[in-house]
């Protein structure tokens, strides 16, 4: 089912059951440099994000080095190294990609600085953290009920460690220079508008919230981001 556009103010949501209930992904980044696809290749030295052998091990692009000693010496377009492979799968277990995702339940929507506002926040240590930080935007989509055992698996396990969004089984949607997944039944596109503020321990007025959340000091980091679109199937 393909998505159709709605304007923020449009949205018939209860965010505090549909955060809160359903969770969310907060996802960043897009497609690799070549724009071929989504993966980014770096090789031993992590100079080329597209070398590539094909299936026979050999390369329109090999030649065999000035010594003769390795048939399989690939130069890539940089001539920077001779070595990298991709692994049957087309996968590398050097790749990395170029976007990353995690669960969220806590956020807010409303209005700031007369616009339409998603707000996130983002632990410390989160990976997507380096992504939303890097990005002029990131999305916040929503998933039907029978998703939640892959919201839970993006939410219990870090892009850092591995290809967790293919473990996942959910399809990457690139869209604005920013990703969701094709299996969410609502997209919120977000301008980053102000980000990566800290909680300030000293201004919790609540103080057992603090030592309750926190007792390893990783207060979240904040984010606005404007509303610039509204995807749904809804
Ligand atoms: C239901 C649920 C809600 C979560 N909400 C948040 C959140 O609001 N902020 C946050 O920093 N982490 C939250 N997390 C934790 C991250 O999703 C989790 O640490 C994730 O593995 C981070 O992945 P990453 O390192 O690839 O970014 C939540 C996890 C779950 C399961």
């Amino acid at each position: 089912m393909s998505f159709m556009e709605l304007n923020a103010r449009e949205l018939k949501v209860n965010p505090f059951a549909m955060l809160h209930e359903e969770w969310a992904l907060v996802s960043a980044g897009g497609l690799n440099d070549s724009g071929t696809g989504p993966r980014t290749v770096l090789n031993n030295s992590g100079t080329d994000p597209r070398t590539v052998l094909n299936n026979s091990g050999t390369d329109p692009r090999t030649v065999l080095n000035n010594s003769g000693t390795d048939p399989r010496t690939v130069l890539n377009n940089s001539g920077t190294d001779p070595r990298a492979v991709l692994n049957n799968s087309g996968t590398d277990p050097r790749a990395v990609l170029s976007y990353n995702t995690m669960t969220v339940s806590w956020g807010m929507m409303g209005t700031m600085w007369n616009k339409p506002v998603a707000m996130v926040f983002i632990r410390p240590q989160r990976y997507t953290k380096e992504f939303v930080d890097r990005a002029d935007s990131f999305t916040l989509s929503f998933y039907p009920k029978e998703y939640k055992k892959a919201l839970g698996l993006l939410g219990s396990k870090s892009g850092r460690d591995g290809d967790k969004i293919g473990e996942s089984g959910l399809t990457p949607y690139f869209l604005d220079d920013t990703v969701a997944f094709e299996e969410a039944h609502t997209i919120l596109v977000c301008r980053k508008l102000f980000g990566d503020q800290p909680l300030d321990a000293a201004k919790f007025v609540d103080l057992k919230l603090a030592p309750e959340f926190y007792p390893d000091q990783d207060f979240h980091h904040m984010y606005f981001g404007e509303v610039i679109k509204v995807l749904t199937k809804e």
